[in-house]
């Protein structure tokens, strides 16, 4: 476990999270700062506004380097999106002398042979997450260094992304002075910040429904195995409830956080809400359940799509970890009850992360704390090639295990 510091950019779609966080002596997450800054610049997970993404990116860090007291130069960047793309990919190398002892270079070399992988010409890399390793046909290894065999085989969870979409991302880093050192998928950041070891191992479905983007990330065996980033949030249950009851999208957002909830069956008939509509000085009474029904029916719309994916994955039916939802939208009074309505036979829990340190706004730091633990332990066992390679998509930062001891 390393006791440096990790310092992370999450880009949402509502806002701009920066973190700084470092193991403390118990083994535990202690966060050192923690700040956001609203922005507008990121739409359903990618940057829309490279101006407005970089500005608050800018003040995103500032807010987290006074609360640090130090500078933050450099930054460990989740990233969401439908371009991104996880496929599992496989590699192998033969040991010579067989059976002599598995190196750190002979896990460098399997790694690399699994990212072999053919890409149209707009699509790159950013990360190989091996899964698990196998030695002479032995499955489930995790930590193959030390042991010995004649062939060593890995199975990598390889992400591409869009390499337009990812240039952004650098450039909007860049123009706020700082570097990326590592682009992470938000939804593996997402599982990792709120995820319990026992969940993992079983096998379990994060959900992240954020403001734009609907993250959703399936973990079997103690790693990856299926994500999704969908283009489908809280924002659009906050613009239907605008166009729907005319009012103004602030008084939409303030009807959904306050006495909002996902199924509106939970709501009793006779309850009623003030609603300012666009135009009108006066606020008008609106039945409870009416407000509910609207957001109910994109709330479905959004677990429908998750559960999509969850068959999607293949892992249905092997998922005794149930589903874990976070993010902002997760707030939402009733949604893990929806998320049970439709997820049929998934056991459902809402999750914020379980962290030391400084007030950090809950399930809204879910992907920023997943990143921190992705850097942090990713730190130990990263795995860099042995000339002076300075571009971060040359390293193969990989992360061993998902499960941390
Ligand atoms: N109490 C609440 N009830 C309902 N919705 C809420 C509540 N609090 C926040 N939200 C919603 O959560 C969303 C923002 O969530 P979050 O901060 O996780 O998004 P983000 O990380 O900026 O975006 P994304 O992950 O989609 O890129 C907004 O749509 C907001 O309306
Ligand atoms: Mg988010």
């Amino acid at each position: 476990m390393s006791s440096e510091l990790a310092t992370v950019l999450d880009l949402g779609s509502t806002k701009i999270a920066c973190l700084a966080a470092c193991y403390g002596k118990s083994g535990a997450l202690d966060i050192r700062a923690a700040a956001t800054a609203e922005c507008k610049g990121v739409r359903r997970g990618v940057v829309a506004d490279l101006d407005e993404t970089s500005a608050a990116i800018t003040v995103a860090i500032q807010r987290a380097e006074q609360q640090l007291g130090e500078d933050i130069g450099s930054l460990v960047v989740g990233i969401a999106g439908s371009h991104l793309e996880g496929v599992n990919a496989q590699g192998f190398v033969p040991i010579y002398p067989r059976s002599r002892t598995i190196t750190r270079e002979d896990v460098l070399q399997v790694i690399n042979h699994s990212r072999q992988v053919v890409l149209p010409p707009d699509r790159e890399q950013i990360e190989a997450i091996p899964r698990e390793f196998r030695i002479d046909g032995q499955r489930g290894i995790q930590r193959p260094i030390g042991m010995s065999g004649g062939r060593l085989e890995v199975v990598t969870y390889l992400v591409t992304g869009q390499t337009t979409h990812l240039q952004n991302v650098e450039k909007a880093v860049s123009m706020a002075g700082r570097q990326v050192e590592q682009m992470v998928l938000q939804p593996l950041a997402s599982g990792l910040g709120v995820l319990t070891a026992e969940e993992l191992d079983l096998g379990v479905v994060v959900a992240d429904v954020g403001g734009g983007t609907t993250d959703v990330a399936v973990f079997s065996g103690g790693s990856i195995a299926f994500s999704a980033s969908l283009p489908i949030g809280g924002q659009l249950v906050t613009s239907d409830l605008s166009k729907l009851l005319k009012t103004s999208p602030d008084e939409a957002e303030r009807l959904k956080t306050e006495a909002g909830c996902a199924l509106a069956r939970l709501v009793g008939e006779k309850e009623s809400v003030t609603v300012t509509q666009l135009g009108q000085a006066e606020a008008r009474p609106l039945q409870r359940r009416v407000l509910c029904e609207i957001i109910e029916s994109r709330m479905r719309e959004i677990a429908k799509m998750v559960w999509q994916q969850i068959e999607r994955s293949g892992l249905n039916g092997m998922l005794p970890g149930g589903i874990v939802l976070t993010g902002g939208g997760s707030r939402l009074s009733g949604s893990a009850d929806l998320f049970g309505d439709v997820l049929k036979n998934m056991r459902v829990r809402v999750g914020e992360p379980d962290v030391d340190g400084k007030a950090h706004g809950g399930y809204s730091f879910a992907t920023a704390v997943g990143l921190a633990r992705y850097a942090l332990d990713s730190f130990e066992d990263e795995l860099v090639p042995a000339s002076g390679v300075t571009d971060w998509k040359q390293k193969i930062r990989t992360l061993w295990s998902v499960i941390r001891t």
